[in-house]
C-alpha cells in the first residue's frame, strides 16, 4: 500500500456507514465535505501522488478515483431514501399528503328503479315475488290465456329456447308468468310485484332493446274491484314521480289475462298536460298495461273465480327512467358507457 492508498484507507472504510445514517440532505453536505472537499480524504490523497515514485503513481490515482466514485454513489443512495420526507416529518412517508382515492360505483339507473318501486310496494303491504327468465309455455302463454294463435307468440316477438308444443320453453317476453307462479304456489289472498329482465325478437335501435325490464303488478282477494286498481296505481305514481297534482288516465284495451283490460297513462310530468316534447305533445305519457283478473287466469291455477277476484298490471322499467330523466334513447342503458352511467 503506497502513501495515497495509506490516506484514503480510513474514508474508504467510514464513508458507506457514515452515509447511510444521515438523517438529512444537510447532513449529507457536511459528508460530502468530509469525504471529497478540500483537505478532505480524496483531496489529500491526490496531494499525497505527486510524491511517490512513477510506476505507483497510476495505481493511487485509480485509487483516488474508485474513493471518489464509492462517495458519490452512497450520497446519491442515501439522498434518494431521504427524498418523500422533505415535505413533512419523518419516517419517509407522508401522511398528510392524501391519497388517490378510490372511485366508488353506483348501482345501474334501471336498479335504482327497481328498488323504488319495491320500496314503494312493500310500504303498501306487498311483496316482492321473482321468476325464471327462462320459461315454459304453460307459464308464459297458455296459463295467462294466450291461445296457441295469439299473435304475442309470433316468431317475431318471442326467443325460443326450445320449438314445438307443448314443451316449448321461451326467454319470458313479460313478467306476467310470474303471477302464474306466484298463485300456484301460494293460496290467495296475493299482494305480490315481480320485478326483472324480459326479452323479445327486437333488434336494439333508440327505442327497442332485445332486453329491458318490466315490474308487474298481482292483487288477487275475496271483493277487489277496478277502484282498487285505481287507487293503488294512482298512489304509487304520485309516490314515484314524487308529484301529487298528477293525474292518471284508464283507456279501454286488450289483454288476455285481464277482463276488463286498460292502457295505463299518466299526466306528462314535464308540461303537466299542456304538451311538449316529451309526451308527443299530447299531455299524456303511456306507462303500460292493467285490468282485473280474467276468470280463465283463476281456473288455470285452481283458483275460484266466484270466490277470488284481482287486478294486475305491468309496465316497463327503462320507461319509466327515461321519462323521469328525459332520456331518449334506450339502448344508452346497456351499452355500459360508464360517461352516461355516472350521471345517474
Ligand atoms: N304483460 C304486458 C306486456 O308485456 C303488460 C301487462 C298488461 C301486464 C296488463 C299486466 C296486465 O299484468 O294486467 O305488455
Amino acid at each position: 500500500m503506497n502513501r495515497a492508498e495509506e490516506i484514503l484507507e480510513p474514508g474508504r472504510a467510514a464513508a458507506p456507514g457514515a452515509i447511510a445514517r444521515a438523517a438529512s440532505t444537510a447532513e449529507l453536505e457536511e459528508l460530502r465535505r468530509q469525504f471529497l472537499g478540500k483537505g478532505g480524504y480524496a483531496a489529500r490523497a491526490t496531494e499525497a501522488i505527486k510524491d511517490l515514485e512513477p510506476p505507483e503513481r497510476a495505481t493511487a490515482g485509480r485509487a483516488v478515483s474508485e474513493f471518489k466514485e464509492l462517495v458519490e454513489r452512497s450520497l446519491e443512495d442515501r439522498a434518494a431514501a431521504l427524498e418523500p420526507e422533505s415535505g413533512a416529518g419523518g419516517g419517509g412517508l407522508d401522511l398528510t399528503g392524501g391519497g388517490h382515492g378510490v372511485r366508488r360505483g353506483h348501482l345501474h339507473l334501471v336498479t335504482q328503479i327497481q328498488r323504488e318501486l319495491e320500496d314503494i310496494f312493500i310500504g303498501l303491504g306487498y311483496r316482492v315475488a321473482e321468476g325464471p327468465e327462462v320459461e315454459d309455455d304453460w307459464h308464459n302463454f297458455e296459463a295467462l290465456n294466450i291461445p296457441p294463435a295469439h299473435p304475442a307468440r309470433s316468431m317475431q316477438d318471442t326467443l325460443y329456447v326450445r320449438l314445438g308444443e307443448p314443451e316449448q320453453v321461451v326467454l319470458r317476453t313479460h313478467t306476467s308468468p310470474v303471477q302464474i307462479r306466484t298463485m300456484e304456489a301460494n293460496e290467495p289472498p296475493i299482494y305480490v310485484v315481480a320485478p326483472g329482465r324480459t326479452y323479445r325478437n327486437e333488434t336494439l335501435d333508440a327505442r327497442h332493446s332485445p332486453v329491458f325490464h318490466q315490474i308487474e303488478c298481482l292483487a288477487v282477494d275475496r271483493g277487489i274491484t277496478l277502484a282498487d286498481l285505481f287507487g293503488t296505481i294512482e298512489t304509487f305514481v304520485k309516490q314515484l314521480f314524487d308529484d301529487e297534482s298528477l293525474r292518471t288516465r284508464f283507456r279501454s284495451d286488450f289483454f288476455p289475462y285481464t277482463e276488463p283490460s286498460a292502457e295505463l297513462a299518466v299526466s306528462c310530468i314535464f308540461c303537466h298536460g299542456s304538451g311538449c316534447r316529451v309526451c308527443s305533445q299530447s299531455g299524456w305519457i303511456e306507462l303500460g298495461g292493467c285490468g282485473m283478473v280474467d276468470p280463465n287466469v283463476f281456473v288455470a291455477v285452481g283458483y275460484d273465480p266466484e270466490e277470488w277476484q284481482g287486478f294486475a298490471f305491468g309496465f316497463g322499467l327503462e320507461r319509466i327512467a327515461m321519462i323521469r330523466y328525459g332520456i331518449d334513447e334506450i339502448r344508452t342503458f346497456f351499452d355500459g358507457d360508464i360517461r352516461f352511467l355516472a350521471q345517474y
